[in-house]
């Protein structure tokens, strides 16, 4: 069975689950889905970064040990993802033994093949941040967080040759077109690539930081925070075996934001060069969601949360919003009015008024039974039927290509043209004729098709929605899969219909 691996960033803990997250972790959920919808063994990795100066200040403010906050924040990510119903296959914690272990390994292994060393290394030093600045990130020569000028140290540390990979790295992504994508994103990698590449420094002092993985080669320093949560990727799948680790790693497809772009683009691919390792198959790199507002900030108090939404709107309009609004690759605002506009007009008025006036005439007419199909379709009948051939013709191009808005847009289209085939058909008024009983009963078949069509194409995107969708036409996963017009036998009995989708006023309120 041919495979493919997932991943989502490992989020900090330093932060609670909010929409950035939320729209990564669903993509990936999406895509899963939609994987496994066509065959594919799909395994899905998500977790947490946990170690770190970040981190181990966070829990100093919040006044517990670093462990025991990340505990903490950990189970709330863990559980978040299950409220919102996302299928991973494995949840990774950077302070897991195996993945400690692990790093352990890579490093002593790429220590020995001499391509980390210990050197100097000088420059300006902000303590608030406890970290390094060049000089092009300081403003008017100050901290631009600290508003000081920090301190010009010189320390001991490791450093990786990052510098020794760099024409491999340029050459890998050019003979992969779209190892890096979209396109924008690889076409920054490979600018940043015009200019000397510098060795990585991958270790932090323990005089100056505890919460780290210890070098295993020099305990007075623990690793850099990155060079530890990279890893995992590899860890996770070892972890689960040998089998799952050969197997899936050269299938990887990272989910990433524009905002971690160097450490997945450049850190990543010349570690794992260095580790005797396959690269991964794709980064897959999207834009940021903005807020009317601005950026989305706890000061400004416009951190949209997930479980908030999913009690609002439920999980699967959120979701349908998510996929629909944003292009990857590109920014999008977000807005709760958008969220509104596309609910009441996509769901709940599309999708949702179709689904119910189907399932509704087919229990007024025939009490819920389905009627036969004639051999002799109309032009009419044909044309739907290939709209919908069409649609799923085009998703396919548009998931290898993570275009979920146009994937959508292609469904939402032939959706319109069924709502169309109800006005040119009115099975509503035929009915009324009983010469016309026969080809009424043709006609409910027919858009019950459109129903369970939509059944199937919509179930990575909007899980529960199709799932509804099924139980409302009482089919199994595999009659989903049948080809129009052998979805249902005449007689077979259908649900009446339910509201899936109940229009929201604009207060916001359903
Ligand atoms: N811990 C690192 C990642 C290590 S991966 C080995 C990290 N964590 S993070 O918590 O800051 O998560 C960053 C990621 O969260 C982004 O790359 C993106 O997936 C998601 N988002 C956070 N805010 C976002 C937006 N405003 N918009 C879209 N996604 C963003 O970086």
């Amino acid at each position: 069975m041919d495979k493919t691996y997932i991943t989502t960033p490992l989020y900090y803990v330093n932060a609670e689950p909010h929409l950035g997250h939320t729209y990564t972790t669903v993509v990936a959920d999406t895509l899963k889905r939609y994987w496994q919808s066509i065959g594919y063994d799909a395994f899905l990795l998500t977790g947490t970064d946990e170690h770190g100066d970040k981190i181990a200040q966070a829990a100093a403010a919040s006044g517990s040990s670093p462990k025991d906050y990340a505990d903490r924040i950990s189970a709330l990510f863990r559980s978040t993802w299950d409220s919102c119903g996302i299928a991973y296959d494995h949840f990774i914690r950077t302070t897991d033994d195996y993945h400690k272990d692990y790093v352990q390994k890579v490093l002593q292994r790429i220590y020995d093949s001499g391509d980390i060393y210990f050197g100097e290394y000088g420059g300006f030093y902000c303590y608030g941040c406890e970290r390094f600045y060049t000089e092009k990130e300081l403003v008017d020569g100050k901290c631009p967080d600290h508003q000081k000028a920090p301190e010009y140290i010189s320390e001991k540390n490791y450093f990786f040759r990052m510098s020794q990979y760099q024409e491999r790295l340029i050459e890998t992504i050019q003979a992969k077109p779209d190892l890096i994508r979209p396109e924008r994103y690889r076409t920054e990698v490979l600018a940043f690539l015009r200019e000397p590449l510098e060795d990585l420094c991958i270790s932090r002092p323990t005089s100056r930081l505890q919460w780290g993985i210890p070098l295993p080669f020099d305990a007075n320093y623990v690793t850099y925070v990155w060079f530890d949560a990279l890893i995992n990727y590899v860890s996770a799948l070892e972890h689960r075996g040998a089998e799952s680790l050969a197997t899936f790693w050269p299938k990887a497809q990272h989910l990433i934001a524009k905002d971690i772009l160097k450490p997945h683009a450049i850190y990543w691919p010349t570690m794992l060069m260095a580790a005797g390792l396959p690269l991964y198959d794709h980064l897959n790199v999207h834009g940021y969601w903005v807020m009317d507002s601005g950026k989305m900030s706890k000061s400004l108090g416009n951190v949209i949360r997930p479980l908030e939404m999913k009690a609002r709107f439920g999980m699967d309009a959120f979701r349908y919003f998510l996929l629909r609004e944003m292009a990857f690759g590109q920014d999008a605002k977000f807005s709760e009015e958008a969220l509104v506009t596309r609910i009441n007009a996509d769901l709940a008025n599309n999708l949702g008024n179709l689904v119910s006036r189907v399932l509704a005439m087919q229990e007024r007419y025939f009490a819920g039974v389905v009627q036969p199909l004639s051999a002799s379709w109309t032009t009419e009948d044909a044309a739907l039927r290939d709209k919908f051939i069409q649609a799923e013709n085009e998703l396919k191009g548009y998931m290898a290509e993570l275009q979920f808005h146009r994937a959508l847009e292609s469904i939402w289209s032939a959706l319109d043209h069924a709502n169309r085939y109800v006005v040119q058909t009115a099975p509503f008024t035929a009915i009324k004729d009983p010469a016309k009983q026969v080809r009424v009963g043709e006609v409910l078949h027919h858009l019950l098709e459109v129903v369970r069509t939509l059944a199937r194409v919509l179930a990575p995107f909007m899980p529960e929605t199709a799932l509804r969708l099924r139980e409302l036409l009482v089919v199994d996963e595999r009659a989903l899969k049948n080809p129009w017009g052998e979805g249902f036998v005449a007689g077979h009995k259908i649900n009446p219909p339910k509201i899936l989708f109940p229009r929201i006023e604009t207060d916001g309120k359903k």
